[in-house]
């Protein structure tokens, strides 16, 4: 989280916390791309939330869906009984995923898709004569999610550290960082190099105590929508059958269209076991996630006495009628090809920002799944001295002028600046064009804050 101190100092004291002491001026309403605040100023929501408000605010379909739903019942319990948004919600979902996945398990978050994802992948192993199989293996840097079982495979010490000790040991591997490497290697043998470390560290541990694998296909925030090489993905999930790993995309960020594609994965025609979706799929209308699997696996579990776990809000027909509707409106608004264009004109724009700005070191991403890296030296890709928390300064130069973006520290959390920019899917050619007007303007500021370099300067 990006600690910004945008402080009222005349404020009422609040009964809330979160991550800090900063406080921030209070919403009053949001549409489109926008949110307006108590004082009138209209700012541009240039990370949609938290890569969540996909399809943009108060989308006037999804509302009306939403209202209808809460004309007939707000909460259904799914043990009692089925509820027709959730079936539907499913149906429609299974037709969108890869290869064999056509079960659903709804939940309302990230953490809680990735956490039913650990689980059903073990129960499966122990309903199949696996139980020998317990290590999740995951990459770092990456994030996973905040509970225990999800944050014990994230790689993000700046999240992790305080809970080490209560977090159980899974191993870790590079993430594919073929960006920063200076061999002599082709990116397509990077990828390859990468995902050999997944072989690596299954031999290690030993293949018969792995039982999933788990990776964002697209990175979010702890990478800085990281994208590998080509080559990792299918070599990925070769040794993953190799060894009888399970594999899980976890598409929370990546996943309902973001990258231009309705998955992540599906720019390479991936096929996992597992997907973990949340964020774009109630798009901020409603807390909603799913974990997809293949029947492959949920029938034994099934057949076993049950998955042993599961969720009161679970399947809430309240939140899957706003899942519904926003995957109508990604379909009626063709949002998937526009987060396509949109993302090439904001690529262009970031690379034409990186010839003022030498600082930019790493311009990536796919859709509008859009990070820009920051470095002392584009040569070393060296980053630059942590101490001038240039990743807090960008979100708050970037907040005064009007644009809400999203920053991380890139590497592992502890150094390494970048900043997302990950606007709705709605947005149109000439917002996308005031989004980088005020970036440009951001960017003299932070350079000449931090005495950063500038072309020509
Ligand atoms: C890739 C990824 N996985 C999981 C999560 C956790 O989701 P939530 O915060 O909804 O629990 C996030 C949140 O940012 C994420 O980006």
């Amino acid at each position: 989280m990006s600690d910004i101190a945008i402080s009222k100092p005349e404020r009422a004291p609040s009964h809330l916390f979160y991550q800090s002491r900063s406080r921030r001026p209070q919403a009053t309403h949001a549409e489109g791309i926008y949110i307006w605040d108590e004082n009138g100023r209209r700012v541009i929501d240039g990370s949609s939330g938290a890569m969540v408000v996909n399809i943009g605010h108060s989308n006037p379909n999804v509302i009306a869906a939403m209202k209808a739903q809460l004309d007939r019942a707000t909460f259904i319990y799914r043990l009692h009984f089925e509820n027709e948004p959730a079936e539907e919600l499913a149906r429609k979902l299974a037709q969108r995923m890869p290869g064999d996945l056509d079960k659903v398990f709804f939940v309302s978050g990230g953490s809680e898709a990735v956490e039913s994802a650990i689980k059903l992948a073990r129960q499966w192993a122990v309903a199949t004569g696996q139980a020998s199989r317990w290590k999740v293996i995951s990459r770092f840097p990456s994030y996973h999610g905040a509970t225990l079982g999800a944050l014990a495979v994230t790689g993000y010490n700046a999240l992790t550290a305080p809970f080490t000790p209560m977090l159980p040991a899974m191993p870790k591997i590079a993430a594919p960082t073929a960006y920063l490497d200076r061999d002599n290697l082709t990116m397509e043998q990077r990828g390859e190099k990468y995902a050999d470390l997944l072989e690596q560290q299954i031999e290690a541990e030993g293949p018969e105590s792995v039982l999933a694998f788990i990776m964002e296909p697209i990175g979010g925030a702890s990478t800085g929508a990281l994208v590998a090489p080509d080559s990792y993905y299918a070599r990925i999930r070769e040794i993953c059958d190799r060894h009888g790993v399970l594999l899980i995309h976890d598409e929370v960020m990546s996943g309902a269209g973001r990258t231009g594609k309705y998955l992540g994965g599906d720019h390479w025609n991936c096929r996992p076991d597992i997907v973990a979706l949340s964020k774009g799929l109630g798009a901020g209308y409603a807390p909603l996630g799913a974990m997809v699997a293949s029947d492959r696996l949920v029938q034994p579990v099934l057949s076993m006495g049950g998955f042993a776990h599961g969720y009161t809000y679970a399947g809430n027909p309240l939140a899957c009628s706003a899942g519904l509707a926003v995957l109508a409106e990604i379909e009626r608004l063709d949002l998937l090809a526009n987060a396509t264009r949109m993302g090439q004109r904001l690529v262009a724009g970031l690379h034409a920002l990186a010839e003022r700005y030498p600082f930019i070191g790493d311009v990536r991403g796919k859709g509008l799944l859009l990070a820009a890296e920051f470095v002392a030296d584009r040569q070393t890709m060296a980053p630059l001295p942590a101490g001038l928390n240039a990743y807090n300064r960008v979100v708050e130069l970037a907040y005064e002028r009007g644009l809400i973006i999203y920053s991380r520290r890139t590497r592992g959390g502890v150094e390494g600046d970048h900043f997302l920019i990950c606007p709705p899917m709605i947005v149109t050619a000439a917002e996308v064009d005031e989004i980088l007007s005020i970036l440009d303007d951001t960017l003299s500021a932070l350079a000449n804050e931090l005495g950063l370099p500038m072309a020509g300067i």
